[in-house]
């Protein structure tokens, strides 16, 4: 794992002399206004079952030492991204079952233990969605549903808490690519920016590799990471999905997850190297 944290770090390097490193970014229409957004505790609360939650990896719930990996990754994204003004953040990797989705309900956990934080995360892995399989819910409808139009958001997002809203897929979309990319989403992605204020709005996405869903909804987003699967990606597809990511947005740094540390007491874990 040093060896490709080592590099990493020097590709990243190379890349930013060669580059400059410029500073994608978004077109912002939304405007937070004078008021706080529609009203958070009139959307249903969904709670997490502690032994759902245990095997799914699912231990940012409550703080405490098994919380603390994904705490600290908290403090490192919301420094990194209060420093530039950044509001939504994606979550993707190379390929599939890196740990994007056990990482993005994690890291909204953590951040929405911090009560003065609004967090919102969406499941735009549009192909293969999960987030209601990893947190234990049913939902009557999708968000690809609200991105197309054909649904209201108050009647599929559920809360966790007072401050963390969650809005999931039953199923595929028929068309992910389009709509993700499509002019309509978008305006739909504002419109609820802009109705109910979050603080950050994390996206779970799909795989970069086995797609290209992620590439037209990118530029919608003020930042990413990547995570990698320490023991699966190669270091090559970590480089090209990096470059690929910092085209589109700004990469906050890169999570490598289900990494085996020497030390037991650590376990089978996540460290991280994040840049910015
Ligand atoms: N640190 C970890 N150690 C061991 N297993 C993990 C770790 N993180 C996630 N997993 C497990 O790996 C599997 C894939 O995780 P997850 O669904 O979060 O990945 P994903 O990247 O979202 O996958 P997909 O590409 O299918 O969306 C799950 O069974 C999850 O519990
Ligand atoms: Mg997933």
């Amino acid at each position: 794992m040093e060896k490709l944290e080592a590099a990493l770090a020097k590709a990243r390097e190379m890349r930013r002399s060669a580059l400059g490193s410029p500073e994608v970014v978004r077109d912002k229409v939304v405007s937070k206004g004078g008021n706080s957004g529609a009203d958070w505790m009139a959307l249903p609360e969904i709670k997490l079952s502690p032994a759902l939650a245990s095997r799914n990896r699912i231990t940012a719930l409550s703080g405490g030492a098994d919380a603390t990996p994904y705490d600290m990754l908290r403090s490192r994204v919301i420094r990194m991204m209060k420093d530039k003004g950044w509001s939504r953040l994606a979550i993707t990797s190379p390929g599939s079952s890196c740990g994007k989705t056990t990482i993005s309900v994690n890291l909204a956990l953590s951040l929405s233990r911090q009560k003065d934080l609004k967090v919102m995360l969406v499941d735009l892995d549009l192909r293969r969605p999960a987030l209601h399989k990893t947190v234990g819910h049913e939902p009557a409808m999708s968000i690809h549903d609200v991105l197309d139009g054909t649904a209201a958001f108050e009647n599929l997002a559920v809360r966790v808490g007072g401050n963390l809203i969650l809005a999931m897929n039953a199923g595929a979309a028929r068309h992910p690519a389009e709509l993700l990319q499509s002019a309509a989403a978008r305006e739909r992605l504002d419109e609820i920016e802009r109705v109910w204020q979050p603080d950050i709005m994390i996206f779970d996405m799909s795989p970069m590799l086995a797609s290209d869903d992620n590439v037209g909804f990118l530029p919608n987003v003020d930042c990413a990471l990547l995570v990698a699967a320490a023991e699966s990606t190669t270091l090559a597809n970590i480089d090209i999905c990096e470059k690929e990511l910092a085209q589109l947005t700004n990469v906050l740094g890169i999570v490598l997850n289900k990494c085996r540390y020497s030390d037991d007491s650590v376990g089978y874990g996540y460290g991280y190297a994040a840049y910015g």
